[in-house]
């Protein structure tokens, strides 16, 4: 897969709603009631964070649910690439970018959405073609106004922030022409998900994808 197309493809997926959840499972058997509340709340694409032992497995289970699109976050490595799409994963998601976890993302044809927060970094990735990228760690890189200040010069790259956005300030981010959606974990915390409550997490989502973009 050429990085035009990654990113062709990585777009799509980021228009599905403003908000992607970031999710951490610790429990597979929690995996499909999350995708499904998720997705019933109208947040469709879902990431993974390969940060758990369950969360090969948590991907596999989700990516059994109607209507979910299910990625794998914290692409670190060739061989988290691998296990990924192993595990059912159709995008990619990582903190940054090496030129070894691009090669296999391309070799794997494994949709990426790489990090990147200054303009040499989305310069670099933009000169490979990949023009869909992610913003991490946006709170503490600047946030929404350096977002918009690389917009200035690098109109053609798009955004999704990760890290610290929250539903009172997503609209900061979600505003700025150069921001396609943002990606969160407070649409599932760690208490609701270890309670079992798929109502709860529904609302949290509801109230996600009814944001403004
Ligand atoms: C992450 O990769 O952990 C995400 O950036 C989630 O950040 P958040 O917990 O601040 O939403």
């Amino acid at each position: 897969m050429t990085p035009l197309a990654a990113s062709k493809e990585a777009l799509k997926i980021c228009q599905m709603a403003p908000i992607v959840p970031v999710l951490v499972v610790d429990d597979a058997k929690d995996a499909q009631p999350l995708a499904k509340a998720l997705v019933a709340g109208g947040l469709p694409a879902l990431e993974v964070t390969l940060r758990t032992p369950a969360a090969l497995e948590a991907i596999n289970e989700m990516a059994k649910v109607q209507g979910g699109v299910v990625g794998a976050g914290t692409l670190l490595t060739p061989e988290d690439v691998i296990a990924a799409k192993d595990a059912g994963a159709t995008f990619g998601v990582s903190p940054g970018a090496t030129d070894r976890l691009l090669d296999a993302c391309e070799d794997a044809d494994l949709p990426l959405l790489p990090g990147a927060v200054t303009a040499s970094e989305a310069m670099r990735l933009l000169e490979r073609g990949y023009t869909m990228l992610k913003f991490f760690p946006a709170s503490t890189s600047g946030g929404a106004p350096a977002i918009k200040s690389i917009g200035a010069p690098i109109p053609q790259v798009m955004f999704c922030p990760t890290g610290g956005v929250s539903i009172s300030n997503a609209n900061d981010y979600l505003s700025l022409p150069n921001v396609v959606c943002a990606g969160g974990s407070w649409v599932a915390p760690k208490d609701k998900v270890t309670a079992g409550d798929w109502d709860g997490i529904e609302a949290l989502a509801r109230e996600a994808a009814a944001l403004p973009r």
